[in-house]
């Protein structure tokens, strides 16, 4: 294939991964919510960590990507779906909003507030129903349209826009932060849904 194409497929693995990433993240955090309401102790050094990459990666990084890398020049060249990205462009904009409330939930249960638990797991589900049906939506309709719209400059923008989302931050390696953190989190969440702490 001619190399626009192949740097199309590389921009949309990059978002596909990111969610992917995200949606494991959202789901340990459900996982981990639950068992601190059935009476586990909050793991809250791996909780920290999760809570930080929701809203230093998702929050910050990968939505911000996405409108300029993609609703942007989406907008630019056609009115289809536009309702679609409006909706979604205003869900991203409560990112600090979303950020905020995990924060204040999570230091509630670390400070063993009563009922914090509770409140925490029924954050925890809003935030995940909210990131099911945010990115059920940019999967189904935004990338399939973004695959016909965009121009092979476009996807070249976004190569290196979402390619940037993963630049190593030290100079000795070769991941960067937010892939280290991810897999941390995989690592230190239990099993079934984490590898339990070991190898
Ligand atoms: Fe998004
Ligand atoms: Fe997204």
């Amino acid at each position: 294939m001619t190399q626009p194409d192949t740097t199309r497929h590389k921009a949309l693995g990059y978002v596909r991964d990111e969610h992917r990433s995200m949606a494991a993240v959202v789901h340990a955090l459900e996982f981990l919510a639950k068992r601190v309401v059935k009476g586990g102790t909050p793991d809250m050094p791996l909780l920290g960590a999760i809570v930080h990459y929701l809203t230093q990666f998702s929050e910050r990084l990968h939505h911000p990507a996405e409108d300029r890398y993609l609703f942007a020049p989406l907008r630019a060249k056609t009115r289809e779906s536009r309702d679609v990205i409006d909706a979604l462009e205003i869900e991203h904009q409560a990112s600090e909003e979303r950020a905020a409330s995990l924060s204040t939930a999570l230091n509630r249960l670390a400070a063993g507030v009563p009922g914090a638990d509770r409140e925490f797991l029924d954050i925890v589900d809003r935030y995940a129903q909210f990131y099911w049906s945010h990115m059920m939506r940019e999967e189904t309709l935004i990338l399939p349209l973004a695959e016909r719209v965009l121009s092979d400059a476009d996807w070249e923008a976004a190569l290196e826009g979402f390619r940037s989302n993963h630049d190593p931050m030290y100079a000795n390696d070769t991941a960067n932060e937010f892939e280290v953190l991810f897999r941390r989190i995989v690592h230190l969440t239990p099993e079934p849904v984490g590898m339990g702490g070991k190898h």
